[in-house]
């Protein structure tokens, strides 16, 4: 369990987030959802320690987390595998070196060892035929994948944490990764997915908490979500669900 206890941030003088209190299973599905700058991406950096609270607790399953240091912080970090919102490949390694880098780095596999490993996870996420290319030659959707194969490659996680997986995909692109998301959680494994991308939030999750203004304006599934009438969220939702009596019920294609 992730605990955010009455956490308040600021970078600066700017008042991120004030006051936030959620708890988040590591089997849950959930999309954090808002608008550009609304502190989605400080509360990853936040549950991973990257970042600590000006004032409330991080618990991550029951460990107080708060102000600890990179050390300390080793063992929680393991439990999550990130995608981060620029997914930045090393552009000077090919796609194998990039999701190699980790293994090399921190564990003792031979070169054959971590050959296969590769492999292995590249086919996990339908992108082995691009191992030998150069980040410059992937396409937008292959280079999410390849991302998101790295950040696959060292632990298992407990826990998934993507950050715009599919923000700047074209629309097949990103439904594939969305499609890679739901697999990759089947076996009951959860993730938090921040995004703005309404459409792409409601094919993959359970649970919805919507950010705005520093504090937590909704926290409820899809259904509750596209039938909402605080007009924040109307805003966010007309994008895939007009103002109408049906969309909330025709709503389909969740890839479960
Ligand atoms: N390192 C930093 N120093 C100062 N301000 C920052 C820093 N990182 C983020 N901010 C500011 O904090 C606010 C929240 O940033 P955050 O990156 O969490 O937003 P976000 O919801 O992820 O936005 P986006 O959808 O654009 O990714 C923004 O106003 C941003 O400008
Ligand atoms: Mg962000």
């Amino acid at each position: 369990m992730i605990v955010l206890d009455r956490v308040s941030f600021s970078y600066g003088a700017r008042r991120v987030l004030r006051d936030v209190s959620v708890s988040i299973g590591f089997g849950e599905r959930v999309v954090i959802l808002g608008g550009s700058g609304e502190g989605k991406t400080t509360i990853l950096r936040l549950i991973l320690g990257l970042l600590s609270p000006d004032a409330g607790r991080i618990l991550i399953e029951g460990e107080d987390i708060t102000g600890k240091g990179d050390g300390a912080l080793r063992d929680v970090r393991m439990k999550f595998s990130i995608v981060f919102q620029e997914g930045a490949l090393f552009d000077s390694l090919d796609v194998k070196e990039n999701v190699a880098y980790c293994l090399r780095e921190y564990t003792s596999m031979s070169d054959e060892e971590i050959e296969a490993r590769v492999r292995e996870i590249l086919a996990s996420v339908g992108v082995e035929q691009a191992i030998h290319l150069m980040p410059e030659e992937l396409s937008g959707g292959m280079h999410r994948r390849v991302s998101i194969a790295r950040a696959l490659a060292l632990s298992t996680p407990k826990m998934f944490l993507y950050d715009e997986p599919t923000t700047g995909l074209d629309p097949v692109n990103a439904d594939n990764i969305c499609r890679l998301i739901a697999d990759l959680s089947k076996d009951g494994k959860g993730f938090i997915m921040v995004t703005h991308k309404v459409s792409d939030a409601l094919k993959v999750a359970d649970r919805y908490i919507f950010l705005k203004d520093g504090a937590l304006l909704f926290d409820g599934t899809g259904r509750e979500l596209l039938h909402s009438d605080i007009p924040g969220i109307r805003v966010f939702v007309a994008e895939v669900c007009p103002p109408g009596p049906d969309c909330a019920e025709e709503q389909g294609g969740k890839h479960v």
